[in-house]
């Protein structure tokens, strides 16, 4: 694999003047650069000139918890769908985009991309992560990162290593041989020091016994005297655990402040003797270097500025005290091509793309339709524009069709949030009000109101201006109006203590509830505590949920409802669909699934959805069933009905993408990123759940994924890099430019390729590389580079792509070092793991 040359954006900076600097400073004002200030910002020194850095989640756009209420950014597709593109320059795109965003917004680093692999389908952050397999994580990771880091905003790729779920993630001990760390787990790390990360995420796991922000291993031999790696370290949010151990290790800076274990806590380990003092130097070092490459460090001779690429001049950071919108038609346009990109076309009959003059009445059905999941949960949701739903993209797309729709059923595994379409505020506008108050009690006057426009808060570090985090107590109130009468489950969720009213009745009440000792963990909960209501229809409830706080922690308030559930929803939409010459289903997952914080049992699509399809296709042979998630989940009716599209969680402009696709506008772009199988129990890793002894055995080794699924000898129901197009490209010949491969040579592929259909249209071109002789057990073949290629059609085209010796490769944990062996090597070149269309060998002497 060879990464592309962007080194557009690398700039000088003054590390002599960096040096002097830091002499300047004492040990505590040195410790003090180690060490966050408060829930975003790491710290400042006015002495040599530094503001706080300004640091955001990351990874699919700016997340705005710190920005004024109202604010929104571009949300871009999630990891999975980033992946599922297959295409550096877009990933670049998308990744310099959400840079421009946050350089507007005054962010200095963002807290992304993540680099952790689907190892389960499980896996709840599956979402974020670009794929199971190492190599096109890393290649498109580095882009990621060169496209962040091209418009001055570092990149931070985490979480540094091994945290592939999330059951017990702040204490699992995830075993992973050392080969197996080599080659799978570190491999996208290892890309994005190469190009040059400002910053890396450390995970909050275990790896072999050790939590990763002390891991001397991982730290400090491998990522920075190994890879020579200069960056940041920096902790996972709460993650720093040991003063003394995480400095030895190689932990750069403790993340949020008010610091616990660095800052006066290093400082006073150095001034006892525990840490040298080169120790800190090298942190306060990094942290300058960091500074000066953001353009945070002022002081004279050390400033460089944010180096422009591309790009014009953004124009004035934005006023941090009034709402922005920093998404813009640009965006949109990008948003909506990538996504396309992505949708993977799993099984096509021929009916689509979609002829609409041949169409009159079309049934858009199924719970993602009108209410998708257009981004995932935890730090990775962002506050973006709405986003255009499919019902809402198909009907704009498609103007003198008849489209009728059908949710069907309810997915959620918590009680829906109320929107601006259910309640008012207490003003009588559409939404809701959150109201703030000083100390322990909501009682008196608030101290600041705010208008939102749903009922689920997260909140750190956002709090109005004169609010304590450790003691201040807030209360989101809504009036509701039942349209129906009937049953009505409401119910509160959230960190810490909180309460529930309906009407002036407690329908929760944990007001003396501690705190919560685990933050990562305590914000996922999965508790939701609440009651069943008889409510009238037009007899409007007021509903209130508290929640008072005496510890500094980030915090979530949520209330969810759930209306009287007709018995007959699912029956209207195959009836629906029976009755249109086109059904479109639309099934998945939401943010309560594909999330932070928590794995799902099962890859069971959530709720009644697989018997939703099963009938829809019963009664009308032209369903198309539209899957968003962000996961592999399981398609047992996949060859029933007329057509699968995956579409992962797209970002804000899901519904037009979606129907560009549909009706032929755009080629489905997407290529499998993971494998989906056909039984759960096909999976090589399955349970993310910890041992008795609190560990999470990698027992699959390097057979990761499809891997495991070629080792074997498993049909997949559909395997890593499929997905088909609307014309067919045919792979005409390759040459290999090498015979053999030397150590540090390299070998030239070219591979000829030419659109024989009749429309414009897009390939992926994998390369994988089996060994044939090799004295180790290897996988049948893996993933060593890839190209995508769009091609008019009757157009032909040369691709060239670059193996290294590193490609032949494999970990010899008895030398500690990388090996090739000599003998016979095959490489195949194909549009899927298991479709392979040239072959060559390779003989190495
Ligand atoms: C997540 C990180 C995130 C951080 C800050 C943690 O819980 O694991 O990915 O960047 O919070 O939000």
């Amino acid at each position: 694999m060879k990464q592309a040359d962007r080194s557009a954006h690398a700039t000088p900076i003054n590390l002599e003047r960096l040096d002097e600097l830091l002499r300047g400073l004492s040990i505590e004002e040195k410790a003090g650069l180690t060490a966050g200030i408060d829930a975003w910002h790491a710290c400042g020194a006015t002495s040599v000139g530094l503001e706080p850095m300004l640091t955001l989640d990351g990874p699919n756009g700016i997340r705005g918890v710190t920005f004024p209420v109202g604010s929104s950014a571009t949300c871009t597709p999630c990891g999975t769908a980033l992946g599922a593109t297959w295409d550096t320059d877009l990933v670049h795109e998308v990744a310099a985009r959400i840079g421009f965003e946050a350089k507007r917004a005054g962010v200095h680093y963002m807290l992304g991309p993540v680099l952790n692999l689907v190892r389960s389908p499980l896996g709840g952050r599956d979402f974020e992560s670009f794929a199971e397999d190492p190599v096109l994580a890393a290649v498109l990771g580095a882009a990621y990162v060169e496209g962040m880091q091209s418009e001055g905003v570092a990149a931070t790729p985490k979480h540094y290593v091994a945290n592939d779920s999330e059951t017990h993630r702040t204490s699992v001990d995830c075993r992973v041989d050392e080969r197996t760390l080599r080659e799978v787990y570190l491999v996208p790390f290892e890309a994005a020091a190469n190009v040059g990360a400002w910053s890396i995420m450390a995970a909050y796991n275990r790896v072999n016994g050790i939590h990763c922000a002390d891991h001397d291993h991982l730290v400090g031999e491998i990522l920075k005297r190994e890879w020579a790696w200069d960056g940041v370290l920096m902790s996972d949010w709460h993650g720093a655990d040991e003063t003394v151990a995480g400095a030895v290790a190689g932990l750069d800076l403790e993340m949020p402040g008010p610091p616990h274990v660095y800052g006066p806590h290093l400082a006073a380990a150095v001034r006892r003797g525990e840490v040298s003092e080169a120790v800190l130097d090298d942190k306060a070092r990094r942290v300058l270097l960091l500074a000066a490459r953001v353009g945070a460090l002022t002081q004279e001779g050390t400033r460089v500025g944010r180096p422009a690429v591309g790009r014009p001049a953004v124009g004035p950071r934005l006023d941090p005290a009034k709402p922005w919108h920093l998404s813009d038609a640009e965006a949109s346009a990008l948003v909506r091509r990538v996504a396309a990109e992505s949708f993977v076309l799993l099984t096509n009959d021929g009916t689509l793309p979609l002829a609409p003059a041949a169409i009159r009445k079309v049934a858009v059905i199924g719970p993602n339709s009108a209410r998708p999941c257009s981004q995932g949960g935890g730090a990775a949701h962002i506050a973006a524009p709405p986003a255009v739903t499919p019902l809402d993209g198909l009907r704009a797309a498609l103007p003198g069709v008849e489209i009728v729709h059908e949710p069907a059923c309810q997915i959620g595994l918590f009680l829906p949030p109320l929107t601006a379409a259910d309640v008012r505020d207490l003003d009588g506008r559409p939404g809701l009000t959150v109201q703030f108050f000083r100390g322990q009690e909501t009682a008196g006057e608030p101290h600041a109101a705010w208008h939102i426009d749903s009922s689920e808060m997260h909140f750190f570090g956002d709090l109005p201006k004169g609010l304590a985090q450790d003691d201040f107590s807030v209360r989101l109130s809504g009036w509701l109006t039942p349209s129906v009468s009937g049953s009505y489950e409401l119910a509160i969720r959230g960190a810490g203590a909180r309460r529930l009213r309906v009407d002036g009745t407690v329908a929760a009440n944990l007001w003396d509830a501690p705190p919560g000792d685990n933050i990562p963990t305590a914000l996922f909960e999965s508790r939701q505590d609440g009651a069943k209501f008889d409510l009238q229809a037009g007899k409007r409830v007021l509903i209130e949920a508290e929640l008072h706080s005496a510890a500094y922690a980030p915090h979530l308030l949520a209330i969810g409802c759930r209306s009287p559930e007709s018995n007959d929803q699912l029956e209207r939409a195959v009836e629906a669909a029976r009755a249109a010459d086109v059904a479109i289903v639309v099934v998945g997952t939401d943010e309560s699934w594909d999330t932070e914080g928590r794995d799902r049992k099962t890859v069971t699509l959530p709720g009644r959805q697989d018997e939703l399809v099963e009938r829809v296709a019963a009664v009308n042979p032209r369903t198309i069933v539209v899957v968003n998630a962000g996961c592999p989940m399981d398609l047992p009716w996949a060859d029933r009905v007329a057509a699968v599209l995956y579409a992962w969680l797209p970002g804000q402009e899901f519904g037009n993408a979606l129907a560009d696709v549909l009706l032929g506008k755009s080629e489905p772009g997407g290529r499998l990123p993971v494998t989906i199988a056909a039984r759960e129990s096909d999976y090589p890793a399955l349970s993310t759940t910890p041992d008795e002894q609190g560990q999470l055995v990698y027992v699959e080794g390097i057979n990761l994924g499809y891997r495991h699924f070629d080792a074997a000898g498993i049909e997949p129901r559909f395997c890593f890099g499929h997905g088909l197009g609307y014309t067919r490209i045919e792979f005409e010949s390759l040459e290999v430019s090498a015979d053999g491969l030397a150590s540090g040579d390299s070998a030239q592929l070219k591979v000829r390729l030419r659109n024989t259909g009749t429309r414009a249209g897009k390939e992926v071109v994998q390369v994988y590389v089996a060994d044939l002789e090799s004295s180790v057990a290897r996988p049948p073949r893996e993933l060593k580079g890839f190209a995508a290629v769009h091609l008019a059609p009757g157009e032909s085209t040369e691709v060239f792509l670059t193996l290294e010796d590193r490609d032949l490769a494999y970990w010899d944990d008895a030398a500690g070092g990388w090996r090739i062996e000599p003998g016979r090597f095959e490489i195949l070149v194909g549009a899927s793991s298991r479709d392979i269309r040239l072959r060559a060998s390779l003989e190495l002497e």
